[in-house]
């Protein structure tokens, strides 16, 4: 399912997102899948998070691709059909065009609106390159369309967003990526890793509060996709680091007891009630390479911070293994 970024991004929720949101609004413990933190001024808020100075991830990220460039680009080989997944603003990807030199960019968002904007501005930059925006919500299935080129394709996730899967659902997601790359494919994959509370607890729960609007805009989109009635003044942000599970998650928990409607439904939350919004895992270096390997790669390299604070790790596809016939 994919919506061509030369297409209007459909009006109304289709009835599979409908599902997806009256399944877990209704669920004993309440949640919102976290790809619905992202409409175009959600997109735009996790821009600004990424400014905010307790958020370390994009930065840390960042210094980690200036600084190792060349040979992140020497491991990944030029001439590749670089698959974005989660592009947003494309800006990760087209900082690595000058050093990558992709033969084809294809920018994979679900927000196809904020997509279609960041692309028309790089095809003016990069006319070399061929170029396409999928506004596809490629978390659960994953098929690429005809116009993708067959060339060595490089999938680049970058930004720790495999950590919104749990660790078997990663599992599951990579192991669909290695379906779809050949056995010439590669990964390029930036993770976060595991470190004290207080830097992911403030990372998470910033200051200024960018990161409170973020979670509660999911409210809002919500409202408009199911025609929900959350006011959004009624609930409030969490975001900590659940060191037992390995995991940041945030919240919004309602702070005075309301009744929430939607097309088809309804449900009373009491105040205190919580919607779980996300999961951020945290990784061990040496976990996300086991997790690789176990969905069909092998890890090239892997390059970090000095505080080791994040990951880029390039994994190459395995070939299927050899079956020993023993006589
Ligand atoms: C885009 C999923 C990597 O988990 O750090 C940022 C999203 N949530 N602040 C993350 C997010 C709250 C982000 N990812």
């Amino acid at each position: 399912m994919y919506t061509s970024c030369t297409q209007d991004p459909p009006r109304a929720a289709n009835a599979h997102v409908a599902n997806e949101l009256h399944a877990g609004l209704e669920a004993r413990d309440a949640w919102i899948s976290p790809k619905f933190l992202y409409d175009a001024l959600g997109s735009k808020l996790f821009e600004a998070i990424c400014e905010l100075p307790e958020y370390y991830p994009t930065r840390t990220e960042a210094a980690i691709f200036a600084r190792h460039g060349a040979e992140i680009a020497h491991a990944a080989g030029s001439g590749t059909t670089l698959i974005d997944l989660g592009a947003g603003n494309c800006a990760k990807a087209a900082s690595l065009f000058p050093l990558l030199a992709p033969a084809q960019y294809v920018a994979v968002d679900i927000s196809a609106e904020f997509l279609n904007d960041a692309l028309g501005r790089l095809r003016q930059r990069f006319p070399q390159i061929a170029m396409e925006g999928l506004g596809m919500d490629f978390s659960t299935r994953f098929e690429l369309p005809p116009s993708v080129a067959a060339g060595r394709r490089l999938f680049f996730y970058p930004g720790s967003s495999l950590g919104n899967f749990t660790p078997d659902e990663a599992q599951g997601f990579l192991r669909r990526l290695r379906g779809q790359c050949g056995d010439d494919g590669a990964v390029l994959i930036g993770i976060d890793l595991v470190k004290d509370k207080a830097t992911l607890d403030a990372a998470y729960d910033d200051a200024l509060g960018v990161t409170a609007a973020f979670n509660l805009n999911a409210l809002r989109h919500v409202n408009k996709l199911i025609g929900a009635d959350f006011d959004i003044r009624a609930w409030r942000h969490h975001g900590f680091y659940n060191e037992a599970r390995g995991r940041v998650e945030m919240h919004l928990e309602a702070t005075r007891p309301q009744h929430v409607h939607w097309h088809g439904g309804s449900r009373r939350f009491e105040a205190g009630d919580c919607i779980h919004t996300e999961n951020s895992y945290k990784y061990q270096q040496a976990d996300m390479i086991a997790l690789l390997e176990r969905s069909g790669f092998e890890a090239t390299r892997v390059w970090t911070d000095p505080q080791r604070w994040f990951a880029v790790v390039h994994a190459q596809a395995r070939a299927k293994a050899q079956v020993k016939v023993i006589h």
